[in-house]
This record gives structure tokens, sequence and C-alpha cells, in this order.
């Protein structure tokens, strides 16, 4: 698909989540054409990694998300349908041709259940085949590499490069606004210790039973050891735990953790650790099995021994438990992955500074290091969170397909 013009009223760099709601927000305040870019349009990492991970989220969630602008219901629907903010219908479900949305995978789950990501990473497959296809919209499987501000007339000039299976244009292209839907990866820097013996295992693997069983099963007796005690933690424990209890019982886990468990608790109206505390699945496998009550009398304590250490501990505490391990796998957050390099047509570098309450980002301006407002720069999903404060004061960040709804639909009247 080509653009009769190299100007776009936005280009959107990402096709995870946060790239999918954006474009669909763009499109429902009528700001196009708009240049949607990925490198593979395959639903970002919650397809491409996490297709076997339970959802910390209720499917009725994902089936808001999939409904809450007006082109996400044309998609799902091939026909306006409701929203969450109208009443529900009998037809719920039902397009108003007859004939049964595309949801219908969704629908037939426990809305008020988590399901496994396959499911939510379908309905991402299928908004991004929609959206590529909606009147105003141009997908194009490339890479942006660049982008050069021009301060006065406030318009950002685009460089593209091609992905080693794509052939579309990377002519720059002109617009007035840059989004950048980035998303981020596990952190995986390196340990304090040098252990030679000892190999890395990615959180991305551990995090699939299939990548884990295929990689550990053919080996013989294997150590492992597990740092952090967050959802990714708890799920790769959960699957290491099952692996050798069924098919590899000659695996032994060593979990090393610097703080409690933490779980999302429901509070009057809001929910305390909403985004940073354990919950579905991982949350009831760790209060059963993972407690200092539980876990002694369960049987993950056969193949998993806890060392509990204090934060800034983690030097002597590698070098103690670390030593004899096969394998290690760090589940201690995520980071933002690399930008495309931002300058002015002066060729300043810009080194933007998010502001998480509203989308948008500041720049040190004309190099008199005063910050002040970068035009035409936003950001959304999980690099780029909102700040939530909770009814107690507790700052997190919002990350999930639903959050990032809640927040563009808010802000993106300031972005336009
Ligand atoms: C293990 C795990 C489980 C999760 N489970 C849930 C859940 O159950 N429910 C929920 O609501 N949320 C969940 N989340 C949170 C969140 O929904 C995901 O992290 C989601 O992937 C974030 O979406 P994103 O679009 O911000 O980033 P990503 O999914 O990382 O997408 C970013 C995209 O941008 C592309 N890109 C980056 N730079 C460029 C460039 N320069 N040019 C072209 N393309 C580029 C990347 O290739 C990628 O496709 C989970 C997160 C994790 C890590
Ligand atoms: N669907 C799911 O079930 C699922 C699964 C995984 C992730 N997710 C989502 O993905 C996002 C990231 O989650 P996450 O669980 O990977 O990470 P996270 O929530 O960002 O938590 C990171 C954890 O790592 C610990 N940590 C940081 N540095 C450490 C170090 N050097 N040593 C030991 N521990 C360290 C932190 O502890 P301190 O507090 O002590 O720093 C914290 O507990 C969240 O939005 C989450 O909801 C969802």
């Amino acid at each position: 698909m080509a653009s009769p013009t190299e100007f776009y009223e936005a280009v959107v760099i990402g096709g995870g989540p946060a790239g999918i709601t954006v474009v669909g927000n763009l499109l429902e305040q009528k700001v196009e054409p708009i240049l949607w870019v990925d490198n593979a349009f395959d639903g970002g990492r919650i397809n491409r990694c996490y297709r076997e991970v339970p959802s910390n989220t209720k499917v009725a969630l994902f089936i808001e998300y999939a409904t809450a602008v007006a082109p996400f219901r044309k998609i799902v629907s091939n026909t306006p349908s409701r929203s969450r903010w109208e009443e529900p219908s009998e037809s719920d479900g039902v397009a108003v041709s007859g004939k049964p949305d595309k949801l219908q995978a969704l629908r037939s789950l426990d809305p008020v259940k988590g399901c496994q990501l396959s499911h939510a990473a379908d309905m991402l497959l299928m908004l991004t085949e929609g959206l590529s296809k909606t009147a105003g919209v141009f997908a194009r499987k490339v890479r942006v590499t660049e982008a050069t501000l021009d301060e006065s007339a406030q318009k950002w000039t685009v460089n593209l490069a091609n992905t080693a299976n794509s052939s579309a244009s990377t002519t720059p292209v002109v617009t007035n606004r840059l989004i950048m839907c980035t998303g981020s990866s596990p952190n995986n820097s390196p340990l304090p210790v040098e252990i030679p013996s000892l190999h890395n295992l990615d959180l991305d693997c551990a995090l699939s039973p299939t990548l884990l069983s295929t990689t550990l099963s053919p080996l013989g007796p294997t150590s492992i050891a597990v740092v952090g005690a967050s959802h990714s933690a708890i799920l790769v424990l959960m699957n290491l735990y099952k692996l050798a209890s069924t098919s590899k019982p000659d695996l032994r886990i060593t979990w090393l953790t610097r703080h409690k468990l933490r779980y999302a608790e429901q509070r009057d109206g809001w929910i305390l650790r909403d985004n940073t505390g354990l919950k579905g699945e991982a949350a009831e496998w760790a209060r059963d099995n993972l407690e200092p009550d539980t876990m002694p009398n369960s049987d993950v304590s056969k193949y998993i021994a806890k060392v509990a250490y204090e934060a800034g501990a983690e030097k002597e505490t590698y070098e103690q438990h670390l030593q004899e391990m096969d394998f290690y796998v760090q589940a201690i957050g995520y980071s933002r992955d690399p930008i495309p390099t931002l300058k002015t047509s002066e060729g300043r570098e810009i080194e933007p500074v998010f502001d998480h309450d509203n989308g948008h980002f500041e720049y040190a301006g004309n190099g008199e290091g005063k910050l002040q407002k970068l035009p035409g720069l936003f950001g959304a999903g999980i690099a780029w969170p909102a700040r939530v404060v909770d009814p107690e004061g507790n700052v997190e960040y919002a990350v999930g397909f639903f959050k990032f709804m809640k927040h563009i639909k808010k802000v993106v009247g300031t972005w336009i």
C-alpha cells in the first residue's frame, strides 16, 4: 500500500498493544493519514513471546479493549457495535448484520477469569489486520531509525530502514506527530559475579513451557537459579516446577528473592498494587506453594529451595549460591528497547524526557539546558506508561492493554 503523499498527520512506531491502541484512537479523532510502522506486525511481544503465559487480567477486559473505540468496533463486527460506555443490549456480541462478531473465541471464555495470552494475541492480530486495511492507515513493515525535528516548522522527518523480509519503500517521510510505542524487553544486565560455568537462560525462554522443556529436557541432572519475586519470577518457578514434577525429576531450582511476595488486593472500588502485585493463576499458585506457611508442606519444596536476601547483598548471595549452578534466569523487570536517534535539523542530539501524565516529552531545547516541550513527540505502552497514584498515595506505572486504552483515550486530545 503506498501513500499518495510523503506527508502524514502521524507516524506511529510499534505494532504491539500500545501501537494498536494509538492507531485506533487517532482514527477515532479523525487524525489521518497515519503511517504505521513495525518490524513484523505480529502483535508485539505478547504474540511473539508470551502466547503460553496465563494473563493477569480478566477476559472481560480484553473484550472491552477490543470494543473501546469505533474503528476497533468496525473491525470486530464490520459495523459499529456498542462500547462499554453504552447500555448493554441483548445483541451484545452479535453484529448488526446478524453474524457473530470476531470476538467469539474470547466471548466463549469465562469473562471474570484470566486466559492464556494466545487468546489476547489472536485478538491483537485480528485488529492489526483490520487497522492495516482501514482507510487512512498505511502500514509498512520497516524500522524507524532516525527522526529529525524542524524546530521552526514543528515537523519531524522520519528515516525508515528495510527489515530483512520487507521490500517496502524507505524514502523519509514528514509528519506532524511521531508516536513511540516501542516496547520493552527483560532486564538481563550482567551479574555482579563471574562464574564461568554458569549459563544465562533468557526470561522469554523460561516463560514458555515449550521452549523451557526443549532447552532443559535433553540435559542430564540440571540446576537452575531464578532471581526475582514478581509476576515473571513466579511464572518461571511454576514452569520449572511443572517440568521437574513431570518429565524432568533431576531438575533442581534455587529461588533467590530479595522481598516478600506482594499481591494485588481488592479495596473498596480500587486495587492495591494493581500494577505490581501478583494476580490470577500466579498469585494463587504462589499463595499455595511459596509462602513460609505453605512451602514446607508443598510438593514444590522437593524441587525448589528458597534463598531470601536483602537488597544490596546480591554479590555475596550470588557468590555463595550460584557457584554450582548450571543456569540462572533473571526475572527482575523490563527496560525500554532502544529508540530511534532523535536530533534537530541543526544536528543537535535530542534526549527526550518523558512526561508520564500526558504522554508528551520535553527536551533541552536550544541547548540552554532548561527543559521545554518537545513538539510532536509522544509515547505510549510498556516503555512509556502513565503514572498512577492510588488513594493511599502509592505510585505505580499503568501497564496493560486496557490501561493503555484508558490513558490514551484521556490524553489523545492533547496530542492533536
Ligand atoms: C510476560 C508479560 C505478560 C503480560 N501479560 C499481560 C496481561 O495478561 N494483560 C495485559 O493487559 N498486559 C499484560 N502485559 C503487559 C503489556 O500488555 C505487554 O507488555 C505489551 O507487550 C506491551 O505492549 P507495547 O505495545 O507497549 O510493547 P511491545 O509489545 O513490546 O511492542 C512494541 C513493538 O514495537 C516495535 N518496534 C520497536 N522499535 C521499533 C522501531 N524503531 N521501528 C519499528 N518497530 C519498532 C517492536 O518490534 C514491537 O513489535 C504483560 C507483559 C509481560 C512482559
Ligand atoms: N500475564 C502475566 O501473568 C504477567 C507475567 C509477567 C509479567 N507481566 C507484566 O509484565 C510487567 C513486568 O513484570 P515483571 O514481573 O517482569 O517485573 P516487575 O513487576 O517490573 O518487577 C520487577 C521485580 O524484580 C525485582 N528486582 C529488580 N532488580 C532486581 C535485582 N537486581 N535482584 C533481584 N530482584 C530484582 C524487583 O524487586 P524490588 O522491588 O526489590 O526492586 C521486582 O520485584 C508487569 O506489567 C506485569 O504485570 C504479566
